[in-house]
C-alpha cells in the first residue's frame, strides 16, 4: 500500500484533509504531522510514497523540508499545498516540487493528482526502464542555454527581454525560434526580425522547450546514420503544432496549450536515446518496414519504449509533469489516470493524425483512428475538424 504524508502547521487543515480522504484509507496508508520536523521524524521512521506539503509554515517551511526530502529519498513524490498568495514560494519549490496542489482542493482532485503522480513514478520506475537507463552510458545533459534561460525566468528581476537576449547569443537557436515564430502558424501579420521580440511572442515555455529540442537533436549527432534526424524533428515539430492547435480548440487554458505543444515537440525524443545507446538493434527496428508499431518492438527488444524513455529524461530535467506524463504514454494514452481531455490527448491525437495525413499523402490504408480512446472526446464530425487543422498545419510546414 501507498504511503502518503500530509504536512500543515493549521490543525484544522489537516483535520479537514483526514475526514475528507478517510474513504481512500483502503488504498492510502496516510498519516498527517502538523511541523517539518514532525514529518522528518515519521519519514526517518519509515519513508513515504508521497510527502504533501502545506508551503508557509513556521519554523521549517515547505520549501526547507521538500528540499530535506528530496535528499532522504529521491524516489518520494513531493507536492506541494498552498494558498494563492503564496507564489514566490511555490517559484521557489519548483526544483524540488512534482506537483502543486492549490488550497482548498476536494477530495476528488487530491486524490486524482497523488494517484496520477504515483502511476507515472511506478511506470518510470519499472525495473526493464532502470536496467535499460543503467546502460546508456550518457543521457544527453540539460543544455547550458536552457539552464541559463530558466535561471534568468526564475529570478525576479528577468524579463523576456533578457531571455531573448541569452537566445540571440546562440546563432542556431535564434534561427529556430524566428523561424517558428514567423510560420504561418502563428499568423502574425508582420515579419518578426529579433530574438527577444520573438521570445515575448511564443511566451517562456515555449521557448524552453524549442531549445530542449534543438539542442537534443544536435547532440545525438550519432544517431543521423540510423534515423533521419530531419524526418523525426520535423515530424515531431507537427505533431507540437497539431497538438496545440487541437487543445486550443477544446478551449484548454493557456498553460495546457502551451504543454502540448511543449509535449508533441519532445515525445518522440527518446527514440534519440535508444538509438545512441543501443545502434544496432534500433536500426533492425527503425529501418523496417514492417507492420508492427516501432514502440511495440523496441519494448520487445529492450522491454521499454521510446515514450517511457523518453518521459524519463524529461521527468529527470523537471520538465512540467502534464507534458512528462503527455510523453510517457503517447501510445498508450488510455493507461493514463487522468481520463479527461488533457495535454495527454491532444498529443497522442495529433501524433496519430500526423501519420495518417503522411500515408494518405503515400497512398497507404491507414486505420488506427477508429480507436476507442478517440472517441471518448470526438464524433466523426469532431475528428474531421481536427483532420483539417491537421491538413493546415502540415501543407503549411510543406
Ligand atoms: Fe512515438
Ligand atoms: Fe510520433
Amino acid at each position: 500500500m501507498n504511503r502518503i504524508l500530509f504536512v500543515d502547521d493549521e490543525s484544522s487543515i489537516l483535520s479537514g484533509l483526514r475526514r475528507m480522504l478517510r474513504p481512500y484509507r483502503k488504498e492510502w496508508d496516510m498519516a498527517f504531522a502538523e511541523s517539518g520536523a514532525e514529518a522528518l521524524q515519521l519519514i526517518s521512521e519509515n519513508p513515504f510514497d508521497v510527502v504533501v506539503s502545506d508551503m508557509k509554515m513556521p519554523g521549517m517551511d515547505g520549501v526547507e523540508l521538500l528540499t530535506k526530502v528530496k535528499a532522504l529519498n529521491p524516489d518520494s513524490i513531493r507536492i506541494a499545498l498552498s494558498g494563492h498568495a503564496e507564489m514566490e514560494m511555490l517559484l521557489e519549490s519548483v526544483q524540488v516540487t512534482h506537483q502543486f496542489l492549490a488550497k482548498p482542493s476536494d477530495a476528488e482532485h487530491i486524490r486524482n493528482v497523488i494517484s496520477q503522480a504515483l502511476a507515472l513514478r511506478d511506470m518510470l520506475n519499472d525495473d526493464k526502464l532502470r536496467a535499460c537507463i543503467s546502460n546508456i552510458e550518457m543521457l544527453p545533459s540539460l543544455p547550458d542555454l536552457y539552464t541559463r534561460v530558466t535561471a534568468i525566468a526564475a529570478s525576479p528581476e528577468g524579463t523576456l527581454r533578457d531571455i531573448g537576449q541569452v537566445v540571440a547569443e546562440d546563432i542556431s537557436m535564434s534561427a529556430k525560434i524566428l523561424q517558428m515564430v514567423n510560420s504561418a502558424f502563428f499568423g502574425l501579420a508582420r515579419e518578426i526580425s529579433s530574438p527577444e521580440e520573438a521570445t515575448t511572442i511564443l511566451g517562456l515555455d515555449v521557448v524552453r522547450s524549442l531549445i530542449l529540442s534543438v539542442k537534443i537533436f544536435s547532440s545525438c549527432e550519432q544517431a543521423s546514420k540510423i534515423l533521419d534526424l530531419k524526418k523525426l524533428n520535423d515530424h515531431c515539430h507537427q505533431v507540437g503544432m497539431l497538438a496545440k492547435a487541437i487543445a486550443t480548440q477544446e478551449g484548454m487554458s493557456k498553460k495546457a496549450c502551451d504543454f502540448s505543444l511543449m509535449a508533441g515537440m519532445m515525445h518522440d525524443i527518446g527514440k534519440l536515446i535508444l538509438t545512441t545507446a543501443y545502434p544496432e538493434q534500433s536500426a533492425k527496428i527503425y529501418q523496417n518496414e514492417a507492420h508492427t508499431p516501432e514502440w511495440q518492438s523496441e519494448t520487445n527488444i529492450f522491454g521499454i519504449s521510446h515514450a517511457q524513455i523518453g518521459a524519463y529524461l524529461l521527468g529527470v530535467w523537471n520538465l512540467p509533469n502534464p507534458v512528462v506524463e503527455a510523453v510517457a504514454y503517447h501510445h498508450m494514452p488510455e493507461k493514463a489516470v487522468d481520463h479527461r481531455f488533457s495535454p495527454l490527448s491532444a498529443t497522442h491525437i495529433a501524433n496519430l493524425l500526423v501519420i495518417e495525413h503522411r500515408d494518405k499523402l503515400q497512398g497507404i490504408q491507414n486505420n488506427t483512428l477508429n480507436v476507442s480512446y478517440i472517441s471518448r472526446f470526438a464524433d466523426e464530425n469532431k475528428l474531421n475538424q481536427w483532420r483539417a487543422l491537421a491538413s493546415k498545419i502540415l501543407e503549411e510546414a510543406e
